[in-house]
This record gives C-alpha cells, sequence and structure tokens, in this order.
C-alpha cells in the first residue's frame, strides 16, 4: 500500500497535473475530423508522439493516461521507443483507461452503464507489465427531468468500486472518475445536488469494498451550469459550490482531486481550478489539480493540424503550464 499511496501522492504533487490522452479510437477519430486529418493507425501514433515529446512537458505534467491502442504505440520522431518507457524517462507515471465505455443501462431511459469488469484482473496484470502505474474508469451521470435514477448512481458507483478494488490488488493507482455532465438545461444547483448524490454514493461504495482512499485519486466534474442553462454562473459562484461539494463529501483521507474538463473551454477550465486554489487552498485536506483531456489538448490539436508539430508543441505546453500555475492560484 506504501507504494500506492507514493504513486498517488506524485500524480498529484503541486505545480503538476495529469495529461488525459486516452481518447479511444472513435473518440479520436471524431478529433481527426474536426481538424481534416485522416484517421489512421500512423497518424493517432504520430499525434501521441508529438504530444509526449513536448519540450518541458514533465515540469508541468506528473502522469499521462494512455488507451490500450496507445500503450502498445513508440515514438515515431527517432529510433522506436515504447511511449512508457519514454514517459518514465522524464519522470512521467504511465496510466491506463481500462473501462470499455459507458453503455445504455437496460430498463432506465437515456442512463449509461460503464462496462469493463469481465477479465479486468488479467488486463490490469498485463498493463502493469507494461508499465502502467495507475489506471481510470469513467461512470457517466446524466441530469434531465427525472434523472439521474438512484438505480443508474448505484450501478455506477459499484462498478467503479470493484475496479478500484482491483487496481489497488493489482498495484495500480485507480483514478476514480464519476462524471456528472454538464449537458442539458440544468442549473448549477442542480449539478451541485447531483454530484454531491453521487460522490456520496461513491464513496460508500469505495469504503464498503475496502478501497484504500489514502492510494487513489479523485477525478469529479466541477459543479456547473448546463451548457444550455439560460444562466451560466460566473468564476468565483462555481469555484464557491465546488469546493464545498467536495468538503462535504470527500473524506480527507484522498491525496488528490483532478478535475475532468468536460467540455469546459479551456480558459475557463484554468480559470475555475485556479480561482478555487487561489481562495480556498488553506481549507483543503487534498491537493487540487487537473486531469484534462480538451482543455488541454484542443488548442494543440487545432494548431498541429496534421503537419505543424512544432506549433502543436508549443499550444500544449503554453496550457500545461497555465493550468500547473492553477494549481497554486497563480495562474
Ligand atoms: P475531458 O477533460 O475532455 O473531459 O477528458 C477527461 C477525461 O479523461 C474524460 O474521461
Amino acid at each position: 500500500m506504501e507504494n500506492l499511496k507514493e504513486i498517488a501522492n506524485q500524480m498529484v504533487l503541486k505545480g503538476k497535473g495529469i495529461l488525459a490522452a486516452d481518447e479511444s479510437t472513435p473518440t479520436c477519430d471524431k478529433r481527426f475530423d474536426s481538424i481534416g486529418v485522416e484517421k489512421n493507425f500512423n497518424n493517432r501514433n504520430e499525434y501521441r508522439d508529438l504530444l509526449f515529446n513536448t519540450p518541458d512537458i514533465e515540469k508541468y505534467i506528473s502522469g499521462v493516461i494512455l488507451f490500450d491502442e496507445t500503450i502498445r504505440q513508440s515514438t515515431t520522431c527517432d529510433k522506436s521507443i515504447p511511449f512508457t518507457e519514454l514517459l518514465k524517462s522524464k519522470g512521467i507515471i504511465p496510466g491506463i483507461k481500462v473501462d470499455t465505455g459507458a453503455k445504455d443501462f437496460s430498463g432506465f431511459k437515456n442512463e449509461k452503464i460503464t462496462e469493463g469488469l469481465d477479465g479486468l484482473r488479467d488486463r490490469l496484470k498485463e498493463y502493469y507489465g507494461m508499465g502502467a502505474r495507475f489506471a481510470k474508469w469513467r461512470a457517466v451521470i446524466t441530469i434531465g427531468e427525472t434523472i439521474p435514477s438512484d438505480a443508474c448512481i448505484h450501478s455506477n458507483a459499484n462498478g467503479l468500486a470493484r475496479y478500484a478494488s482491483l487496481c489497488q490488488e493489482n498495484g495500480l493507482v485507480p483514478i476514480v472518475e464519476p462524471e456528472v455532465l454538464m449537458d442539458g438545461s440544468h442549473t448549477i444547483e442542480d449539478c451541485y445536488d447531483v454530484s454531491q448524490r453521487t460522490l456520496n454514493v461513491t464513496f460508500e461504495q469505495l469504503i464498503m469494498h475496502h478501497v484504500d482512499l489514502s492510494g487513489i485519486v479523485l477525478k469529479p466534474n466541477m459543479i456547473i451550469s448546463g451548457s444550455d442553462c439560460d444562466t451560466q454562473a460566473d468564476i468565483d459562484k462555481v469555484a464557491e459550490l465546488t469546493f464545498k461539494c467536495l468538503k462535504d463529501n470527500v473524506p480527507s483521507d484522498v491525496p488528490g482531486i483532478a478535475f475532468l474538463s468536460g467540455g469546459q473551454s479551456s480558459d475557463l477550465a484554468t480559470a475555475h481550478l485556479n480561482t478555487m486554489n487561489k481562495k480556498y487552498m488553506s481549507e483543503m485536506p487534498w491537493n487540487l489539480t487537473f486531469s484534462y483531456g480538451r482543455a488541454l489538448q484542443e488548442d494543440a490539436l487545432k494548431a498541429w493540424g496534421g503537419s505543424n508539430r512544432n506549433e502543436g508543441q508549443e499550444a500544449l505546453i503554453f496550457r500545461a503550464k497555465n493550468n500547473s500555475l492553477a494549481t497554486k492560484g497563480e495562474a
């Protein structure tokens, strides 16, 4: 357990955060479509190579979440070095997405259940052998007129706990990601209520399954207005309600909380994290950092456009540096 605790602490070290580069192949293909780049194995390899070889990335990034295809890939720009080795040589911890996706929840319209528990123990052993030291599992909770149902929250929380327990058994730190989606016209108060319910049940399940909370990283959504809500809460309100929700519902044993960006603009994702750390850091028992996908990569992807490697790397390092500053409330 000592080792898991150490890894978890390293992942959320002040000044550093996690790069979520674990887009599944269909999601990565969608991103490539948006910039007119042909979607194939080699282009996905080339893009990840650009990200991981960005000069100075290790100053701001503690860990990278990989997808199954990516963890088996190697550098393209020089002699072929497995990505896991490249990252380790920079002091960056390789991680791996292990859920197999959010699927329709039978019996419950418009709700999702995350799958991937079958065979997970064997897959974790294989990933550990390849160098991964942490894993990620994303559960998805949708807000609507009559949802989320208790069944959806409980089933997803149970899946997260079963996954987390298997990770710890096999030497990997579980990133526990119960994402309450920002899609919809709900208010920030609705997001607060649903996130509170979700966090509550998630920790109840983690504790019930004997998961050691000092060896996990929580990856939650921020408390924000639904993307189609007429009234958009400002940065201070988001910081205030997010901090309150976490303070009331996340046990202090948890070493760190690394937010997902969830579709927020890159600027807002940084501003929200910065304001929380600036205003409330002295009251936090855990480190508050980022585990962004889109908010770190959006500009880099566009700047790269399939061929401008240096521009892509410059855009990534700009976002990584600003979010690093935001972990200290200095952005
Ligand atoms: P976003 O920051 O784009 O939400 O991605 C983070 C992630 O890992 C989602 O599972």
